[in-house]
């Protein structure tokens, strides 16, 4: 049986690609991360990948005049990698229409989308004084932080909280739906109708 190959996109420390080289990543196995691509060098996520034996790019926008440029050499190098599926985990540029419509992309945000999206989504929570904010994974289009939700999971907003201490708990929670989500798209057992996604569980689960 050939590997489901997943390609993840990073900007920064990297946690929730670790928690997909823990938890699903085995070379020539059902899951392989066969990349890890960064828009930025000094991401400390890099050095996870590099530790996995995985390979890893960079592909930051200074090197290009425009962002089409850099996501279609981004676009390539997903093309040379054969990959089924784009994660973004914690990939903080928005991506051309190049680089999602051509492959399956999911994206994991610290907030129940459509609430809060964009770049700071905890902050933004914080700020507004919302009770519960939360988790999605939700597949990637051409907008911001759009897109079919495929899982969602609620997490409650203490009256003192940080965005630190809130993003210490949002944490799990996008690891664990994160795995949940790859698994599911591994296995086939994501239907999508317009907006609307089902996922079957696993037989007997
Ligand atoms: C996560 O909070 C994710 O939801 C957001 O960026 C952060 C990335 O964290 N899109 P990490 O680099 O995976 O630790």
């Amino acid at each position: 049986m050939s590997s489901f190959r997943v390609a993840v996109l990073i900007s920064g420390t990297g946690t929730n690609l670790q928690a997909l080289l823990d938890q699903l990543h085995s070379p020539g196995g059902p899951i392989e991360i066969v990349g890890v691509a960064s828009s930025r060098a000094e991401a400390p996520g890099l050095g996870r990948a590099e530790a996995a034996g995985v390979e890893s790019a960079v592909f930051p926008l200074t090197d290009h005049p425009e962002r089409a440029e850099r996501d279609a050499a981004l676009g390539d190098w997903l093309d040379s990698l054969e990959v089924d599926l784009v994660v973004l985990a914690g990939f903080m540029e928005l991506l051309t229409a190049r680089v999602v419509e051509r492959l399956p992309t999911i994206n994991v945000h610290p907030a129940l989308l459509p609430a809060f999206p964009g770049l700071d989504g905890i902050g933004d929570a914080l700020r507004y004084g919302v009770r519960v904010t939360g988790v999605t994974v939700h597949l990637v289009d051409a907008g911001v932080d759009t897109g079919p939700v495929l899982l969602q999971e609620p997490v409650r907003v203490h009256y003192d909280d940080t965005q630190e201490s809130l993003r210490e708990r949002l944490r799990p929670v996008e690891h664990r739906l994160l795995v949940e989500a790859v698994l599911a798209l591994a296995d086939d057992r994501v239907g999508i109708q317009a907006q609307r996604v089902a996922i079957r569980s696993v037989e007997g689960a």
